[in-house]
């Protein structure tokens, strides 16, 4: 169903929450190694911050041709998460905590045409999930409270990353394992070797001299620890 090959390996995804908000399109040119453009969709209602909806996203879909993986931190992703596969987000991932009816929702999402995402909150379980993994593309294992960029990682997610990674061997479908949340050179070893293949990072790729240059360090660093 997806539209990637079956196993495409390490890929990164820098956040554009630690971006400068006022030329988008500008930073996201600054990351050219980029797999994805991670982007953060938060509605100050299910975490307490305000970042940017569908029409911000539909300017970015013109902006670039890295596919823009939208993690939608939002109430009610049964409602408004079809309207970013329809524009052409090519993942699009809803919060367990948040979604009413997953296995409809993700049909929905790739029924459009994009890979569809569940996310969890590190104080959320995975495993009650397994029987949703045939409707899923990835699974997002959120290493730090969602809401805000530049947190420490929290080691605490690295069995669950583990888990989900036996989930999805066990499955024994082509499932992605994201984290997402404190990933930096000094923690995506940590997550690479837990089992995580796509990495999101936003202050560290962001905040870095040369982003795309931190982009491809990351991609090494988890490659070499992966034991890819
Ligand atoms: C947090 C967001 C993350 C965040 C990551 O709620 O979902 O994507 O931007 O930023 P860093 O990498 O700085 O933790
Ligand atoms: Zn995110």
């Amino acid at each position: 169903m997806g539209r990637y090959p079956a196993h495409v390996g390490i890929q990164i995804s820098p956040s554009i929450l630690s971006a400068n908000f006022a030329r988008l399109g500008e930073e996201i040119a600054r990351v050219p190694d980029a797999d994805w453009i991670h982007v953060d969709v938060m509605d100050n209602h299910f975490v307490p911050n305000l970042t940017v909806g569908l029409p911000v996203v539909e300017s970015l879909l013109g902006a670039t041709s890295i596919p823009l993986d939208c993690h939608l931190m939002i109430t009610d992703p049964d409602r408004w998460a079809p309207g970013y596969a329809e524009a052409g987000a090519r993942s699009v991932t809803f919060h367990a905590e948040a979604v009413h009816a997953p296995v409809r929702l993700a049909r929905t999402l790739r029924g459009l045409g994009a890979r569809a995402g569940l996310a969890v909150n590190p104080a959320t379980p995975i495993t009650p999930y397994a029987d949703l993994l045939p409707d899923l593309d990835m699974l997002l294992i959120m290493s730090v409270e969602p809401g805000f960029g530049g947190q420490p990682f929290l080691d605490m997610v690295l069995p669950k990353i583990a888990e989900a990674r036996d989930m999805v061997r066990r499955y024994g479908g082509d499932i992605w394992v994201q984290v997402d949340g404190g990933v930096s050179e000094a923690t995506i070893e940590r997550c690479a070797a837990a089992g995580a293949d796509v990495f999101v990072a936003g202050s560290a790729v962001f905040s870095a001299a040369d982003p795309d240059r931190m982009v491809r360090t990351l991609r090494e660093m988890a490659i070499a620890a992966s034991g890819e």
